[in-house]
């Protein structure tokens, strides 16, 4: 690669495709998006169609050459990444066969058992590193086969949402060993394809394609895809990585010494580790790293920052976030005993329930909308605490600091916080790209910009860090041994309301 070309990194994520252009040193030089739109035809469904991503790409790596005023022959090499998990299924001629069902559907409650009754739970987590999910991809083919045999008939390929795009740009069926891990189909310690798990749910081997690590080059642009887009046809397109792998790239989680958090919609902890390490009960994710021969274990809390969205949206439409957290501050660390529950969406980790429901608990007659708003941001930060302590329990030295992103992680308040909440340093990366900037510097490593990842990462600027905050830390530590009780507490009556609502519906 010369020092003059580019570096393209796409990303197929929930709300849209965003293409980045970055230049050899890993400067950031433009990006643009093209959303698209979800379907939730019943409850429980959250699904998009292939098709959408497909035409958003182009639209979104025109508009970033445009913004950059480049040819796209001047882009060297192109790293994916996107929403994991999404179940996308082509028939023999790769037409889509049904819309791609996402990695937030909860549909799949019954596939979930009926997996861990066919292959045992002890064996699943053993192989996969992971338990069964409603996320998760191979739930989701369980479905279709048993609710639309039509479409489950005609299925011969199952790609990921990037990969789908992938196929689109290069006409390969092909998948990084990242992605690969979070469909319940892969043996996590061989980073590739279970034969005894495809064996046990009856999905033919033939309809996988073959994995990649993060910067092999899975095939070049084809022609018809170079017309469409303005790149160069036999630009190579790496194997990239799952969202969260990526974005641990992107911000420089590469060996075990760096956490990542993540405040976006959903909330994540990502730990790499060296070798396939897993949480006994499954309770963590355990997928491999977009880093060759690295492995991560991973909490996802399903409502982060979507718990403050759903606060905003739902009681002060008509405020900025901004304006909101200034509220918050106005009540004192702890919101004098209000605590907030962020099981909007259902929980992953630790408890991995789609009918976890949220709440605020401790109100009074005393207490304002700036105490119910602090209280949202403390829920989050303790929910967070609660993975680092399954990531402590399973056996990870867990760093005392972490590198923060997502869109929550702007506010200065919501990092003091969680930094106090969690007792770690928190340090905020220069470059805020996510996940397209760490399928963008995979790229880099694949046309030999960098001789690894980790070179590809070690210029990464910090351009903050957040302190633990000495006064609130053992308010918080009497608040968690609180918080950490009432899921437990809670379960039987919110299973109960959610059978309540169902039946009204
Ligand atoms: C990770 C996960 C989400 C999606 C969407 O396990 O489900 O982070 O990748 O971003």
């Amino acid at each position: 690669m010369a020092d003059s070309d580019y570096l393209l990194g796409v990303d197929v994520s929930t709300t849209g495709v965003k293409a980045l252009l970055v230049d050899a040193q890993g400067q950031v030089l433009a990006s643009a998006t093209a959303p698209h739109a979800s379907f939730a035809p019943h409850p429980l469904w959250s699904e998009q169609r292939p098709h959408d991503w497909a035409d958003g790409a182009v639209a979104a790596i025109h508009a970033v050459l445009r913004a950059a005023d480049t040819p796209g022959e001047r882009v060297a090499a192109i790293g994916l990444t996107g929403q994991m998990h999404g179940m996308v299924a082509l028939d023999a001629a790769g037409e889509v066969v049904r819309p791609a069902i996402l990695w937030n559907d909860q549909r799949t409650g019954a596939e979930c058992d009926e997996i861990r009754q066919r292959v045992g739970r002890r064996r699943l987590i053993e192989i996969s590193g992971n338990d069964a999910l409603t996320g998760f991809t191979a739930p989701k083919m369980l479905w279709t086969r048993r609710h639309e045999p039509d479409a489950y008939a005609r299925i011969r390929h199952l790609l990921l949402p990037k990969d789908y795009l992938r196929y689109r740009l290069t006409g390969a069926y092909a998948m990084d060993k990242a992605d690969g891990s979070g469909t319940l189909l892969f043996d996590l310690a061989r980073r590739d394809w279970s034969p005894e798990l495809l064996a046990a749910l009856e999905i033919p081997p033939e309809w996988l394609p073959p994995t990649f690590e993060g910067p092999e080059t899975t095939g070049v642009v084809s022609v018809a895809a170079a017309e469409a887009t303005g790149l160069r046809a036999g630009t190579p397109v790496v194997a990239g990585g799952g969202d969260q792998a990526a974005q641990a790239v992107g911000v420089g989680a590469v060996t075990p010494g760096v956490l990542a958090l993540t405040l976006g919609t959903s909330g994540v902890i990502f730990a790499t580790t060296d070798t396939p390490m897993i949480e006994p009960e499954g309770r963590l994710h355990a997928f491999c790293h977009a880093v060759p021969g690295k492995w991560h274990l991973m909490g996802v809390m399903l409502s982060a920052a979507g718990s403050f969205q759903w606060l905003r949206d739902t009681l002060a439409p008509d405020a900025s976030f901004e304006a909101l957290v200034a509220e918050a501050a106005r009540a004192p660390a702890g919101s004098d005993g209000v605590l907030f529950l962020p099981y909007l969406t259902g929980e992953r980790t630790p408890y991995p329930d789609p009918l976890a429901r949220g709440a605020w608990i401790g109100l009074t007659a005393r207490h304002t909308r700036a105490h119910m708003i602090r209280a949202t941001l403390e829920g989050v930060a303790f929910g967070l605490r609660d993975m680092l302590a399954l990531m402590r329990a399973s056996g990870l030295a867990v760093p005392d600091r972490a590198r923060v992103s997502g869109g929550g992680a702007r506010s200065v308040l919501w990092r003091e916080i969680v930094a106090s909440v969690l007792q770690i340093e928190l340090e905020a990366p220069q470059t805020t790209e996510g996940a397209a900037y760490g399928a963008a510097l995979l790229a880099g490593v694949g046309v030999g910009a960098w001789r690894d990842v980790t070179a590809a990462t070690s210029a990464l600027a910090i351009s903050d860090t957040t302190q633990p905050i000495a006064a609130d830390v053992s308010r918080y530590d009497a608040l968690y041994a609180q918080y950490s009780t009432l899921y437990t507490t809670l379960a039987p009556t919110m299973h109960a309301l959610a059978a309540f609502s169902e039946a009204s519906e």
